[in-house]
């Protein structure tokens, strides 16, 4: 029975790898909608990944996102040679999330328990134009940017796009515009619709999307089921090649394709 499982788990991956057209899918047991330690195992398998990855690279820098995935990454991070060595920045500035959810927050538990370094990113979740423009020109910011589109891996969460838009207090007219183009999935502070095309973005400082695909390895961690038309749409405009996940995302998935 155990060994059956184990073999519809890698059947699994093997067809999502295909249809998403990935480098590396894992799916763990469960669904992370139903079940909270479906969470930590994502996190658990991400952790073994990082560290199988870092152990090849000269300069091991890692860019996170936020939210309660990337968190969980967090939690089950254990420390070792090569985490020592590594520099853990977040990929973008204030999305508007809370504090234990946000990248700042994540990267600087996730380099303590890797006994690793940490750099934050200090910017206001509201950015105007202006403010953005100016932010840019700051040498401290200018530092710790360059820092961040040297990242060699990146690892990063999916949400569903009402979702985001809720957690982040986003304004009537914003929630307005993302209905009315149907928005279905986020990452990065990016919503896109079911095609994977760009709708609206967040305007923070950090890793735009033109950046994280220059980066080595990236690494999208989602589950649950409530999650597989994110996941798919996201996908389709092909920026991350590793894909993390549980079962219920993953069997919802390939219903979608
Ligand atoms: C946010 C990121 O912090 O977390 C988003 O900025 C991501 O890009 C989201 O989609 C995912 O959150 P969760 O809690 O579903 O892992």
């Amino acid at each position: 029975e155990i060994m059956s499982d184990i073999f519809d788990l890698k059947d699994l991956e093997e067809q999502i790898k295909k249809s998403l057209g990935l480098v590396e899918v894992i799916v763990v047991p469960g669904d992370s909608d139903e079940a909270p330690w479906v969470k930590k195992e994502m996190g658990r398998v991400t952790v073994q990944l990082m560290k199988r990855h870092l152990a090849d690279e000269a300069s091991k820098i890692v860019a996170l996102t936020g939210g309660t995935t990337i968190a969980a990454v967090a939690e089950m991070m254990t420390p070792d040679s090569e985490m020592k060595e590594t520099l853990f920045v977040p990929a973008r500035g204030g999305l508007g999330e809370q504090v234990e959810n946000q990248a700042n927050t994540i990267c600087a538990t996730m380099a303590t328990k890797a006994m690793g370094s940490y750099r934050l990113l200090h910017v206001p979740d509201q950015l105007s134009q202006d403010s953005y423009s100016s932010l840019m020109e700051e040498p401290k910011v200018k530092e710790i940017l360059n820092l961040i589109r040297s990242a060699n891996l990146v690892i990063h969460g999916i949400g569903e796009a009402k979702t985001m838009a809720e957690r982040r207090g986003s304004s009537e007219e914003i929630l307005q515009n993302l209905n009315e183009k149907q928005a279905v999935a986020e990452a990065f502070g990016y919503y896109f619709n079911k095609d994977g095309d760009i709708i609206h973005r967040v305007l923070t400082i950090g890793l735009q999307l033109e950046d994280v695909s220059n980066s080595k390895l990236v690494v999208a961690v989602a589950g649950g089921a409530s999650k597989a038309q994110a996941i798919s749409a996201y996908m389709k405009q092909g920026t991350s090649n590793v894909l993390i996940t549980d079962e219920g995302a993953a069997k919802a998935l390939l219903q979608l394709h």
